[in-house]
């Protein structure tokens, strides 16, 4: 296939990175925002997320003239070929999806939209969703298709240009296989399905990665309770290749915008058709208590949180991003916090104000006077920290390293103890 004019609705990071990246394979994209702000900082080559080689796609795309950024949807889609919807689908009251943003757009658009213009879902939405685009858009005459991202935050370029499969469904089989010719460049396997099963594939494998965390996350602490070590027991686990090695590192829980906003989705949807998915719902459960589990630890190096000073390390909900949606580190601080704890963080992404903590801009100043530290995101940075300047600032003596991210050895050699997850203790 040639090139296309394509319309990518809404600039967050799946829609700026689908955007970016189609005009990188050739496509004439204008990405449209109603944050008029942005649209011009995206026009002037501006990018404010964080999300490596997405700022030099944008220039480039922009200096090709294959990329333009605008306000308002209704015209910019009177001449498209493909519209992606990209505007959030935040988790709504009763867990399930909140579609008014989608909603919004189709009710904008709806009158505007060429024949034959395939408008296709991008950001994740519920089962059914193509289907009720449908009977909004009330034009038979456009054809619906679901097209999930798999983009991880911080790898979302690598991921788009280089991924494992495009999936893509619609009930028009015709307009699924056109919109899988738009990646025809990408060396990727495609599924071209129906609709309900490409919606049903996100969620399918978003769910599958909480629970494999959540099982991960309580084997780890299987292995504090049996005196085994979650390093070696993972590595065993890995090497069979039906379990595979990505995806088994023990943490504070998962979050972010997407595991835990679809794993409730999805426990939803399953509800509304009988299904008591209990599997699911107890992965959830799981990932509540890891957190539960990962304060209580805490406390037990301090004897008591009221009053004690507690360091930290990462706040994001995983290293290189400054997102904090749904952040384990932020349940976990808000924890401390509540329990009487005095909260000094760091994190090389986060800086400003947040609720029941002191934020600082530099590591060694959650040490100072520091009854424990703790590391709550795998930042590599902390690794390199010099741990007898450490040492030296802290009052006690405890390293919580919920991401077993540290050298045990390189802490215990500057007089301090090291307590991981799943693991035996240092001292
Ligand atoms: C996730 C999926 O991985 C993407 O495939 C999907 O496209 C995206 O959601 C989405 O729905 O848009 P993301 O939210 O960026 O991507 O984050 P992940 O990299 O999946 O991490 C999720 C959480 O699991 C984080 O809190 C992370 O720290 C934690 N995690 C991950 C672990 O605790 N251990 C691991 O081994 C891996």
């Amino acid at each position: 296939m040639g090139s296309a004019r394509i319309v990518v609705i809404g600039t967050g990071y799946v829609g700026l990175t689908t955007g970016a990246c189609l005009a990188s394979l050739g496509h004439q994209v204008t990405c449209v925002d109603v944050d008029a702000v942005k649209v011009a900082r995206l026009a002037a080559g501006r990018v404010d997320i964080l999300e490596p080689g997405l700022e030099e796609l944008v220039a480039r795309g922009l200096a090709a003239g294959r990329l333009t950024f605008v306000v308002g949807s209704r015209q910019a889609v009177a001449d498209a070929e493909a519209v992606f919807l990209c505007v959030p689908t935040p988790m709504g009251a009763g867990g399930g999806a909140d579609l008014r943003a989608v909603e919004a757009v189709i009710d904008e658009i709806a009158g505007s939209l060429p024949p034959g213009c395939a408008v296709i879902t991008k950001s994740t939405v519920p089962v059914g969703t193509a289907q009720r685009i449908r009977a909004l858009l009330g034009r038979p005459d456009v054809p619906v298709v679901a097209n999930p991202e798999f983009l991880r935050e911080g790898t979302a370029v690598a991921d788009f240009l280089n991924p494992d499969r495009i999936v893509v469904g619609a009930d028009d089989e015709a307009a699924a296989q056109w919109v899988a010719g738009l990646y025809a460049d990408l060396a990727a396997p495609s599924v071209v399905t129906d609709a309900a099963s490409a919606e049903l594939v996100k969620y399918a494998a978003n769910c599958f990665l909480a629970m494999k965390l959540s099982y991960v996350n309580a084997i780890a602490e299987l292995c504090e309770r049996l005196g085994a070590d979650i390093e070696s027991v993972t590595e065993g686990m890995g090497y069979d290749r039906r379990i595979g090695r990505s995806f088994l590192k023990p943490g504070p829980g998962w979050g972010g915008s997407c595991l835990p906003k679809d794993t409730h989705a999805l426990v939803q949807v399953a509800e509304s058709v009988g299904f008591d998915f209990s599997l699911l719902s107890a992965a959830i459960q799981e990932n509540i208590a890891q957190r539960d589990r990962i304060v209580a630890k805490i406390a037990g190096t301090v004897g008591t949180l009221a009053g004690a000073r507690i360091g930290v390390l990462g706040l994001a909900f995983k290293a290189g991003t400054s997102d904090l949606r749904d952040s384990p580190a932020l349940s976990v601080t808000a924890m401390l916090a509540a329990h009487g704890a005095e909260v000094t963080a760091y994190d090389p992404a986060v800086g400003g104000e947040l609720p029941g903590m002191r934020v600082v801009d530099d590591p060694y100043q959650t040490a100072k006077g520091a009854d424990a530290l703790v590391v709550l995101t795998e930042w590599d940075e902390f690794r390199r920290l010099d741990w007898n300047y450490v040492a030296e600032l802290m009052h006690g003596d405890s390293v919580v390293d919920t991401r077993n991210l540290l050298d045990p050895r390189s802490v215990l050699a500057a007089g301090l103890s090291w307590l991981g997850l799943g693991r035996p203790r240092a001292r």
